[in-house]
């Protein structure tokens, strides 16, 4: 429909949706979502067949460009971002003047708005060309970014990638190389953090993948849309639940354990506790995300040999809640973050980092929703309100207020 048209056929008339619970922004070809059914599929491919069958590159290839790469398309997507993996040093001055104390997702989303500073030029959409080459140099420069935040964290020397290497194993290389040894690829981590990568890489108009298509609507750059998005996942409610999961498994096994205080805390409206890692806007049967990250922590820890009691709390509140009326009645189901943070925690991965590696995932969803948005060439998006302040006010002079 025309907007033009609809605008004269309704009079002007604005709806009003907090949230934007029932409208949509966009037209979109790249994530499909069925919430009543737990369907989540990548340009019509199924989640469950991608997180089994693909690799993070061949899915952010997918997400941004449309269709699975060949073989050679796929040598050559890697070639060109290994190709881009560097940074401008002066991007290690910046770092350094952050404290030791500053969140890492704070910290990513300033560097890679400063790679605007280094990388200037506009992207003309008009070419596929610049268009191409600031997306693999974002996707060989933001692991770089990932890895060095938490690297400055921990006070260890910063790592550059190995050119020999995947791009899963690079970003697990420049995390974790340890100054006095050589580096050894451990092949169950380099599985589990594809498949983490895969399952977060794109999930339609979110509220970070919303905030990236309006800040670029306004045609802001790629870079810089890309850190408004890193900022909107950064909070509890979105990304930062994974952290907050955690946070809150690790607070119920110190506190002896009692799931049921804690659903009950969930569940008193006077207290302002949430059962984080419940609930959904779109799934109201059950996240096919969190089903495969169950498996999948459940076989990672059985690998690594690692026992967490936390796993069996966070089982346990699973169970409680699934015959719990209030969760019941409110379709609240474990989320794609209930249980990936147990298994970032069994791959030695500090908990301030595990919203940092969802973007990292959520990185190709961003940009194919970026080049989509431009591509279509939509208007700049501008919500409207409905105002309910006073209508005119006389002013007074500050000496009769
Ligand atoms: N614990 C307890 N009660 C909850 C929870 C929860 N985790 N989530 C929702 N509810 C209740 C609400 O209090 C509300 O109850 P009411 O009808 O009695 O008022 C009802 O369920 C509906 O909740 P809303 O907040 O209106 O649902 P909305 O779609 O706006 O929010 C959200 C979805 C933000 C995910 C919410 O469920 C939540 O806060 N969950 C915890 C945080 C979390 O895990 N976020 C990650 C989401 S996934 C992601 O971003 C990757």
């Amino acid at each position: 429909i025309n907007v033009k048209t609809l605008r004269n056929a309704t009079g002007g008339v604005i709806t009003l949706d907090p949230g934007y619970k029932n409208t949509g922004s966009c037209e979109s070809a790249i994530t499909f979502l069925d919430g009543e059914k737990g369907i989540l599929r990548y340009r019509g491919y199924s989640i469950e067949e991608l997180a089994e069958k693909a690799d993070f590159l061949e899915v952010a290839y997918l997400l941004i460009f449309g269709e699975l790469p060949n073989q050679e398309q796929l040598d050559k997507f890697h070639a060109d971002i290994k190709a881009k993996s560097l940074v401008d040093d002066d991007i290690k001055k910046i770092l350094d003047a952050f404290p030791k104390s500053a969140h890492p997702m704070g910290v990513l989303s300033s560097l890679t708005s400063a790679l605007t500073a280094f990388y200037p030029s506009p992207v003309d959409v008009s070419s596929e060309e610049a268009m191409y080459n600031s997306i693999v140099r974002i996707l060989g420069k933001f692991p770089i970014l990932v890895a060095w935040s938490m690297r400055k964290k921990h006070g260890l020397p910063l790592e550059y990638g190995d050119d020999k290497l995947g791009y899963v194993e690079n970003i697990l290389k420049m995390m974790f190389k340890n100054p006095n040894s050589e580096y050894e690829q451990n092949p169950i981590l380099v599985d589990a953090l594809d498949k983490l990568l895969i399952l977060h890489a794109d999930h339609e108009q979110n509220c970070s993948t919303s905030t990236v298509r309006i800040t670029g609507s306004s045609h802001a750059g790629l870079f810089v849309s890309l850190a408004s998005g890193i900022s909107a996942l950064w909070g509890p409610l979105h990304g930062g639940a994974n952290q907050a999961v955690l946070e809150m498994l690790e607070a119920i096994k110190e506190d002896g354990g009692d799931t049921k205080k804690y659903m009950a805390k969930a569940k008193d409206k006077n207290d302002p506790f949430r059962l984080m890692g419940f609930g959904h806007r779109v799934y109201k049967n059950f996240d096919p995300r969190a089903r495969i990250i169950k498996k999948a922590a459940d076989e990672v820890l059985g690998d690594l040999g690692v026992e967490d009691p936390i796993l069996d709390i966070a089982k346990g509140l699973e169970q409680e809640a699934l015959k719990d009326p209030y969760f019941v009645e409110r379709k609240l189901y474990p989320n794609v973050d209930f249980y990936s943070g147990i298994i970032y925690r069994a791959m030695g991965i500090p908990v301030e980092m595990f919203t940092v590696m969802f973007a990292l995932g959520r990185l190709p969803g961003w940009i194919a929703q970026w080049r989509e948005m431009r591509l279509n060439k939509e208007p700049i998006g501008r919500p409207r309100q409905l105002y309910t302040g006073a209508t005119y006010r006389e002013f007074k002079s500050i000496d009769k207020r």
